[in-house]
């Protein structure tokens, strides 16, 4: 007998959800996704958030940054993702150079996400220097979650992509940032390769949950690239990725079998023809 859960009977993750599962000490999982079948997939698989991250650009469109994808770009992503969607919370990254400058823009940025996406929320990186961006969102009903630490968006200014936040100055700015941005009120804020003391003293300060990424276990949750957990992507592997499958080479195997079954003439066979 399937065990499948109906339509109906499927309890969508929502922010407040988020917030309650941290109350209780539950661990929240969140992925990228980018296309409708992996979402699928991933969502069946129970799953709490998906992200359609900006890394969109990295792996998706093979650039070396996220800085370039565009935020007609992102909401092909979006949409894609959101039509496969059943339970968990969908999250859109605002790419860089729509939200930073000037807040009438991010708010008309965010608009069009929740607009044409349909997802439920959207992420931003950075504290203090976009309060003004987050205020103005937040004041149209559009639930933000925050990502401080390492903020690939502002990779020009950081030079490299190595842990944040170790010295004081950077830490005591990280920690003022959280609370900036839980105080104005965002759902919940990504933390991205900071110390693991420095992610667990925030989080335990918090009430919105902390999702970490290279961030240690005392945050209230995890969010991987799909890509990068799932062995698709090849060689990236910082500290704090751990591979739960080698679908990399998987791919490849398959298809080498493919390409020799089409060239020794094996496919397709009698039963694979009208
Ligand atoms: O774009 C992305 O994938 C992200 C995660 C690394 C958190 O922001």
């Amino acid at each position: 007998m399937s065990t499948a859960k109906k339509d109906t009977e499927i309890r969508k993750v929502t922010t407040r959800r988020l917030i309650e599962m941290k109350q209780r000490g539950e661990k929240i999982s969140m992925l990228t996704a980018y296309d409708f079948s992996m979402a699928a997939l991933i969502d069946r698989a129970g799953i709490d958030v998906i992200l359609v991250g900006d890394s969109a650009s990295n792996v998706m469109a093979g650039n070396l940054t996220t800085l370039p994808i565009t935020l007609d770009q992102m909401i092909y992503h979006g949409k894609s993702v959101v039509k496969a969607v059943k339970r968990a919370l969908v999250i859109v990254d605002l790419p860089f150079g729509t939200y930073q400058g000037n807040s009438k823009e991010a708010l008309a940025s965010a608009i069009r996400v929740m607009k044409e996406t349909h997802a439920d929320a959207i992420k931003l990186e950075g504290g203090t220097e976009i309060r003004e961006s987050v205020e103005r969102i937040l004041s149209a009903g559009i639930p933000i979650m925050g990502h401080l630490g390492l903020t690939p968006q502002s990779i020009n200014k950081f030079g490299t992509y190595t842990v944040r936040a170790r010295g004081e100055d950077e830490a005591r700015k990280l920690i003022s940032d959280v609370h900036t941005l839980e105080d104005v009120g965002c759902f919940g804020i990504v933390l991205e390769k900071i110390p693991a003391v420095l992610a667990e003293r925030v989080a335990s300060e918090c009430l919105i949950p902390m999702i970490g990424i290279g961030a240690g276990s005392g945050v209230d949750g995890q969010v991987l690239v799909m890509h990068d957990m799932l062995g698709i992507t090849q060689g990236f592997s910082p500290r704090f990725l751990r591979r739960y499958g080698n679908i990399g080479e998987t791919i490849t195997h398959a298809v080498q079998r493919y390409i020799e079954d089409v060239r020794s003439k094996d496919f397709p066979n009698e039963k694979e023809q009208y």
